[in-house]
Parts: C-alpha cells; structure tokens; sequence
C-alpha cells in the first residue's frame, strides 16, 4: 500500500494527465485534490488524445477508483459534460466518485471571475472558469456545497445565504442584471440529478482503499509556481497545487503520504500574467512552441516557454518534499544545438540561488545560464536510459544536480509507451 501525491513544479502544463495515466495503470485510486476546470490534463490512449478538466487522469483503466475530493471545485456543468463526453469515447465512468463535500462553481462566479479581472490593474489572465470566486465563497463560509444539490430545500438553503449578496455586488458594483434564484433552483438542481448518485464521503473511501492495502494516487493541477502560498503571488491561482495541498484537499492526514512525485518539463511554459525570468522572446521561444505544440489545454492560449529554470525547480523540490521527478517533454529539445540551464539569478549584481518573494525584485532578476550542447537526434523511440543519446543523458544529470533530486521518469512523448521508468513508483 502506497500513497503517492504527484504535483505539478512549474507553472502548470507539466504532463501530469499523462504520467497521472501511465501511474494509474499500477494504481487502485486516484484521486483530484485542489482546483477545478481551469486545468487541462492530457491523456493519450492508442489514437485518442482525451483532455480532462475535472475527472481523474486515470479514468482510462476499468477498475480504478476515480476520485473528486473535497478539495476542488466542482462546476456540474462542465462535469455532466465531460462525464457525457467519456461515455460517447466508450469511456466508464462507473468509478467515479465526487466528494459530497467539494464546493459547487456558481454561474455568478463564471462572471465575477471576468468582471474582477478586468477591474484588476495587474490582470492575473485567470482562465475564467470561476475558481477564484468559488474558493472566496468556501473560505467566507458561504459556499454552496455538493451536497446541497440533494435536494430542492437544501439548495434553495443554501443559494438563499448567499445570492441576495452576489446579486447586489453584480447590480451595484458591476451593474450586471444578476441571476434569477428559481432559474438556478431549477438548473442546478437537474446537474444534482446526474451527479447525486456520484457523491460520496471520498476521505471514506481513500481509507478503506488503505486498509485494503492499494495503491493510491493523489493527483495535483495546476503548479507550484501558481500555489497561492508558494506561487509567483499574485499571479496564482487560489488553491494549494503543492504536495501539502494533498492531504486536507482528500481528507487524509499528511503523515500518509508516502512519496511526493513532481512533474517537470525539460524547460519551462507559464499561461497567463506574471514574471517568468527564464523566458525566450524569440526564435528559440517559438520553437519550443510549436514542437510542444504549447497552446492551453483549458484556453487555447499561446503558452509562453523559456530554458529550464533550475532556481524554480530546487524551490519547488523544497517545499514540495518531492522525493522524485518525472520529467517530461524532453523530446521537444531533439531539434536544438545548444540547450541552456538557468542555474542562478542575477539581480543588481548579486548572485540568487533562491528564489524572492518580492516579485519587483523578481521582474528585474536575470537569468545566470549554463550552456550544454544539444544532441540533435530524435529520441521519441528511447525506450531506456541507454537508448537516449549520450548529451540527453548528460543533461538529466545535470538537472538532477542542479536541483537536488533524482529523476524517476523520464517522458520523450505523449504516448504510454514514450515513457522511461527508471525506478517504479508503486
Ligand atoms: P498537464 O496540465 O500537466 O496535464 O499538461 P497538459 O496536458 O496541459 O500539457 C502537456 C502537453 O504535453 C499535452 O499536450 C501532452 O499530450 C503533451 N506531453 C506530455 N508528455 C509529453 C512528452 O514527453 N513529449 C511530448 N512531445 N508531449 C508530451
Ligand atoms: P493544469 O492543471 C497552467 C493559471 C491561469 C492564470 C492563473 C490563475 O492544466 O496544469 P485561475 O483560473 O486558476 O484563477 O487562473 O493560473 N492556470 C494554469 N496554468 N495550467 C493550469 O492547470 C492552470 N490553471 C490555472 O492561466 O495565470
Ligand atoms: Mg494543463
């Protein structure tokens, strides 16, 4: 019995979808912790490439466990749909279970989560789904939960605590009409049809997996980087995507968690607003776009790529605990001569080895690079260390040094099979 927390190092995107499903073939459970539909989690399976914003990366295995904890938040719109669009793959979802404590995404945090962002001076680009309002109103204590949708008086309970406030907030502030309460009654009410007979206490289940002795999986959205406490801060999303964000985000304790995994691209992307210091505004930047094909999965927005910023990385093995990486993506450098490593920061003359908290000091930083050469050579077929050229070697060593951590798996393609596990995780 193994409980895993796989967590995403830089700043999202990192290919947990597909390590999550190259894992789950070895696991009983797996289970989301935190954030809700702005992720994108890819999964290739054969010729299907599936993209997943709320059901578990390892939906893909008849048998496993499939978990939504309390932790994230849940918009039954966009879980009807997706659970609809499995079924019509041939996908079950007779697996799935959503926590009956997970907080619900509300069409007025849809718009607020607009109408905010373009009342921000320092706009944060947040994906707009609405997570942002969704985790104020938990942490208010005037979130509507999963298992309000039971029932018509329980909704209408709880909607009435709350959306004379928001009415008010979006006609006064915003001067948006505001939303009809027997409107929502009524359409939240038939998404509770569907997904009533989903909810679950999941905290239960993760237990009795455990006494069981199976092999659990907690998988993480969104990065280290845009955890609200530990992220490049504003620019964050409001859950915590870091390893300690597992346990309370599935109702576990921390003790029980025995290995961290962070998943890590072989350079660095970031969507949305927000210093990014490793950054390529040019040619390179744009070759590393289109061979990683780095367009949102959620958005469809160009995603911004720059080197590997190894001061980043270190961070996130700190206060991640990772105990292993899973690097990914590895493949998209085949094409380059020289690849470059951000080993320090440079800020007004001083050398970083850490990274600052102060974003005004982080905007003037600049990257201190080391140069390793390219090896030039396709390796989407390496099915072992051995197979990879000589300097892709070199430079996994020398990112595993840099940032004091070993790498477990190595990814050279989005398929199952485009995976390299040099040490097996359960
Ligand atoms: P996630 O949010 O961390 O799950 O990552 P996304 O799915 O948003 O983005 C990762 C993208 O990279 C997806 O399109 C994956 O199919 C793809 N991908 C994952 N691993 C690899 C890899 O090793 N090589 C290549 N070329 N693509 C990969
Ligand atoms: P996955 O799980 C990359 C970014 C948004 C924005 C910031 C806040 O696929 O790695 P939010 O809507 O959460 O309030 O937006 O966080 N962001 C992501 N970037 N991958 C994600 O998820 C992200 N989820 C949110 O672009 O900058
Ligand atoms: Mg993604």
């Amino acid at each position: 019995m193994t409980v895993v927390a796989l967590v995403g190092t830089q700043w999202g995107d990192e290919g947990k979808g597909k390590i999550t499903d190259v894992l789950a073939s070895r696991a009983d459970v797996v289970a989301r912790y935190q954030g809700g539909n702005n992720a994108g989690h890819t999964v290739v399976v054969g010729e299907n490439t599936y993209k997943l914003h709320l059901v578990p990366s390892g939906i893909f295995y008849a048998g496993t466990t499939c978990l939504i904890g309390n932790g994230v938040v849940v918009d039954p719109k966009v879980l009807c749909e997706e659970i609809s669009y499995l079924h019509q793959q041939g996908i079950s979802t007779a697996d799935l279970y959503v926590s009956e404590k997970a907080h619900v995404i509300m069409p007025y945090h849809r718009v607020l989560d607009r109408l905010e962002e373009g009342q921000r001076l320092r706009k944060i680009g947040t994906t707009g789904r609405g997570i942002g309002p969704a985790y104020v109103d938990k942490y208010m204590r005037m979130g509507i939960r999963m298992l309000d949708l039971r029932s018509r008086e329980s909704l209408e309970r709880a909607l009435d605590q709350v959306l004379p406030l928001k009415n008010q907030l979006l006609q006064k502030i915003y001067d948006h009409p505001g939303f009809d309460r027997d409107e929502l009654v009524e359409e939240y009410l038939a998404y509770g049809e569907a997904i009533v007979p989903l909810l679950a206490d999941t905290s239960l289940l993760i237990d009795q997996a455990r006494q069981r002795g199976e092999d659990i999986l907690l998988e993480g959205a969104q990065g280290t980087l845009l955890d609200v406490d530990h992220g490049t801060y504003p620019f964050v999303t409001s859950s915590n995507p870091t390893a300690g964000g597992a346990a309370p985000g599935v109702g576990i304790g921390p003790n029980q968690i025995d290995q961290v995994i962070g998943v890590v691209k072989a350079y660095t992307t970031r969507v949305g607003e927000g210093p990014f210091v490793s950054e390529l505004q040019d040619a390179t930047g744009d070759l590393i776009r289109e061979r990683g094909r780095e367009f949102g999965t959620t958005t469809g927005r160009p995603r911004r790529c720059g080197w590997f910023d190894a001061v980043l990385v270190r961070y996130s093995v700190r206060v991640n605990g990772l105990t292993g990486l899973s690097l990914t993506l590895l493949d998209v450098l085949d094409a380059l001569e020289n690849v470059q490593v951000c080993v320090a920061y440079e800020y007004r003359g001083r050398r970083l080895e850490h990274l600052p908290a102060d974003l005004e000091m982080l905007k003037e930083c600049k990257p201190i690079y080391e140069t390793l050469p390219g090896w030039q050579e396709d390796i989407t077929g390496a099915k072992s260390f051995a197979d990879l050229p000589q300097r892709a070697q070199e430079y996994l060593k020398f990112l595993e040094k840099q940032v004091g951590c070993p790498i477990q798996i190595v990814s050279v393609g989005p398929r199952r099979d485009q995976t390299i596990i040099l040490r097996q995780v359960f």
